[in-house]
């Protein structure tokens, strides 16, 4: 504890101690002006600043700020160095405002595409994500403003959010739901954390000692400190206790008065309380090194970023016949509300007063001869704008349907109710389609939607998410190849909605929501069971093609510790310039609990000239080939043989190899007296001291009288019923007392070998 700190702290009164624990405003921590302790100021977040202009106001309109792509588009990029830049870029604004901590990014995976907060989500992988929160904190933190890594955790869907209780087993909890954060805080160390409003298996994220201690610092080394998120405490007494640093929104005198009767009544330890001021303390003051506010922010220059950005989040889904990029000579039809009002970001907290928007139909007519139509202005079925539509289309050599998932569809605090665009929209696409040859559907959206009624009538599919203030810049660009697509998928985009693997248990009963599917979300789940998709993760067409050769690994067999370096080379064959994004899956080729076909565990984006190659390394450390065992309570990886996978999809393998891991995590034997038969022959110890007593029986020729495999009829019961079955009596003791005796000698001997 640094003077300054320890110093404050002797000197707090407990009614300041316990005031420092709750905001004093909707958007800043408490000052105590006696010591000359100033707040500090937070603001959503997540894709640029939303930063109220009167301080006590949770809902007053925001300064104008720079709307960057969604983290949805954002994760899209695969490009860690465009998130960094993004996070400066931000950090620049904040000190440009005065904002002290951004809150964001938001890295929730995406267990389902109904999810109304997809949008400021990066995807279903959790390597993706967080990989791409992590890069997105270092960026905003290397300029001295602070992160908030959020919702802490298992925070999938907005449906009850506040109430819901997330039933999640644990190695989903790790693979998953926490393996993204894990990232992002062991990687970037964000200066905060914000809690989900959830349960997580019985207990409120913010009264969640498991999470908010165990997990988040003692396992991960988390060193900052957690805030609510807003309105998410019911006991903060027992939320300070689980680690709970701040309670959001403030101020709240009932919640400081129920600290200080804790202290005073001895159920809250002043120890515990003083962690608290001290964690809180050291955040605050460390804000306070950069000073903040009286600048402008960079209008222009941060309208060019975010136009840079998104050129590179853009996914082209499809594009039959390379019907793009245009030429710039063809007698252009823009239909879609969207062309001209542009839907750039999504509903609730993360809404942002952008200082500028750019229209798509404007850039449009400057680069070709245009007509346009509004086509989509309302939900309901209006043949009249259909019509008008078809009428522009009928007489040019393109259409361009810009379809946007209407804002209100997609927001915080609500989920979507199915995956469709709506019924005018689509059909909109069909008379479009039916009236000109070259039809290209330009989406704005946060989260997967069903194509399937259009699919197969339209020529081709540009996925713009909610590109930001900037987007449509990136769009045309796109459209006329100054700019090659390369985008790839950060989520799975399912044919129909009861294809997801969470299907049956989104978003559940309500309050309790199981997640059934355990670690099966995502192409986990597609790959699993076996399901076709519409567009697999990873997934995005370019302008050119890229080959891929000369896959070689650092070493064939190799030890834990020792990082593997996987090297391979990505030729640009096609005739323009382009970026590949270079996926690495594993898979595991047998392992004791069940795990999925494949993983992510490592990406690259190259950029190559046509005709160029260049050799592209990943690495893989330890944890690319382990899963979290849930009756150790870690992380283990298997000895044996495991497939590496590069690609440029989850369903596009282009290069494989295998490699062999000579060792696993060495762990203690967990036999049990209610082990099974096959737990004991699976177990090196147990296999051995067991052998003279199965043998006597398994090895009789009366073991095949019920015309079964005995060994395999006899797997799944408990070593003590095996022997009760086989009548195994000759010595003095019973099937129970022989049994704990064995698992004594296991436990000795496997002990004595890891220890050797
Ligand atoms: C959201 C958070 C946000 C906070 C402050 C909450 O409703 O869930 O993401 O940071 O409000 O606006």
């Amino acid at each position: 504890m640094s003077l300054q700190i320890s110093d404050l702290i002797a000197q707090m009164t407990l009614e300041e101690k316990a005031a420092l624990c709750t905001g004093e405003t909707a958007w800043t921590t408490s000052g105590v002006e006696r010591l000359g302790l100033e707040s500090a100021f937070v603001s959503d977040g997540p894709h640029g600043l939303r930063r109220v202009a009167v301080v006590p106001s949770l809902m007053a309109e925001a300064i104008p700020a720079t709307c960057f792509p969604v983290a949805a588009a954002l994760s899209a990029s695969w490009n860690v160095d465009l998130a960094h830049e993004l996070g400066q870029a931000i950090a620049q604004e904040a000190i440009d405002i005065h904002v002290d901590i951004v809150l964001g990014p938001g890295m929730n995976i995406k267990r389902s595409p109904l999810c109304g907060r997809n949008f400021e989500y990066f995807s279903e992988d959790p390597l993706l994500a967080g990989k791409m929160a992590s890069a997105l904190v270092d960026g905003i933190q290397s300029k001295g403003v602070g992160a908030c890594v959020k919702h802490f955790a298992v925070n999938n869907q907005e449906t009850r959010r506040f109430t819901v209780d997330a039933i999640v087993d644990d190695r989903a909890l790790h693979e998953i739901y926490l393996a993204g954060f894990e990232i992002a805080i062991r990687e970037s160390n964000p200066w905060t954390v914000m809690c989900a409003y959830n349960s997580v298996n019985g207990t409120f994220a913010a009264e969640n000692h498991y999470l908010l201690t165990e997990v988040l610092r003692d396992q991960w080394g988390f060193e900052g400190f957690v805030m609510s998120d807003w309105g998410a405490v019911h006991d903060r007494v027992a939320g300070i206790k689980a680690g709970l640093e701040l309670e959001m929104p403030g101020p709240s005198p009932d919640r400081t008065q129920a600290v200080v009767d804790a202290v005073n009544a001895g159920e809250l330890d002043m120890a515990t309380l003083n962690q608290a001021v001290e964690r809180l303390l050291k955040v605050i003051l460390r804000a306070q090194e950069t000073p903040k506010g009286g600048g402008t922010i960079d209008v222009a220059g941060h309208h060019a970023l975010a136009q840079r950005i998104a050129s590179e989040c853009l996914v082209l889904l499809k594009n039959e016949d390379n019907v793009l990029p245009l030429d710039g000579n063809e007698r252009v039809a823009v239909i879609g509300k969207a062309a001209k009002n542009p839907v750039f970001q999504g509903g609730g907290s993360s809404h942002i007063n952008a200082t500028r928007t750019d229209s798509a139909l404007d850039f449009l007519r400057q680069r070709s001869e245009v007509q346009y139509a509004v086509g989509d202005a309302s939900v309901d079925l209006d043949q009249a704008a259909i019509d008008e539509a078809v009428t522009i289309a009928n007489g040019a050599d393109v259409a361009l349907l810009f379809i946007a998932l209407p804002e209100s569809v997609e927001s915080e605090g609500y989920d979507r109710d199915n995956l469709y665009l709506t019924p005018q929209q689509v059909a909109l696409i069909h008379a479009v389609a039916a009236a000109n040859p070259r039809v290209v559907v330009i989406l704005n959206n946060g989260s997967a939607i069903d194509m399937h009624s259009w699919i197969n009538d339209v020529d081709a599919i540009i996925e713009a998410w909610l590109p930001g203030q900037a987007g449509a810049g990136a769009i045309v660009d796109v459209l006329f190849g100054d700019v090659n697509p390369s985008g790839k998928l950060g989520e799975t985009f399912p044919i129909k909605l009861s294809d997801t693997p969470c299907h049956l248990s989104f978003p559940g009963e309500q309050d309790i929501v199981r997640y059934g599917e355990g670690i099966f979300v995502g192409y986990r789940g597609y790959d699993a069971l076996e399901r076709e998709v519409l567009f697999p993760f990873g997934y995005g067409l370019s302008y050119t093609q890229f080959e891929y050769s000369n896959l070689h690994v650092s070493a064939i067999d190799f030890d834990l510790g020792q990082a593997l370096q996987v090297t391979l080379d990505v030729t640009n064959v096609g005739e323009v310039a382009g970026k590949e994004v270079v996926q690495l899956y594993v898979a595991d080729v047998e392992s004791r609990l069940p795990r999925p076909v494949k993983e992510l565990k490592a990406f690259a984006k190259v950029a190559l000239e046509p005709g160029e190659t260049k050799q592209v390394t990943l690495t893989l450390d330890d944890r690319a080939f382990m899963y979290y065992d849930p009756n150790y309570s870690q992380w283990v990886a298997e000895a044996g043989e495991f497939d590496l996978l590069v690609g440029s999809s989850a369903a596009d393998t282009r290069l494989t190899t295998r490699v062999n891991l000579t060792e696993g995590t060495p762990l203690p034997s967990n036999i049990a007296l209610n082990s099974t038969l096959n737990e004991w022959l699976a177990d090196p110890e147990g296999a051995e001291l067991a052998k003279p007593l199965l043998d006597k029986f398994f090895g009789e020729e009366e073991s095949d009288s019920l015309g079964v495999d005995m060994l395999t009829f006899f797997q799944d019961l408990p070593l003590p019923q095996v022997l009760r079955f086989t009548g195994e009596d000759d010595s003095d003791k019973n099937p129970d007392e022989i049994v704990k005796d064995l698992v004594d000698k296991v436990h000795a001997r496997s002990m004595h070998k890891i220890q050797a």
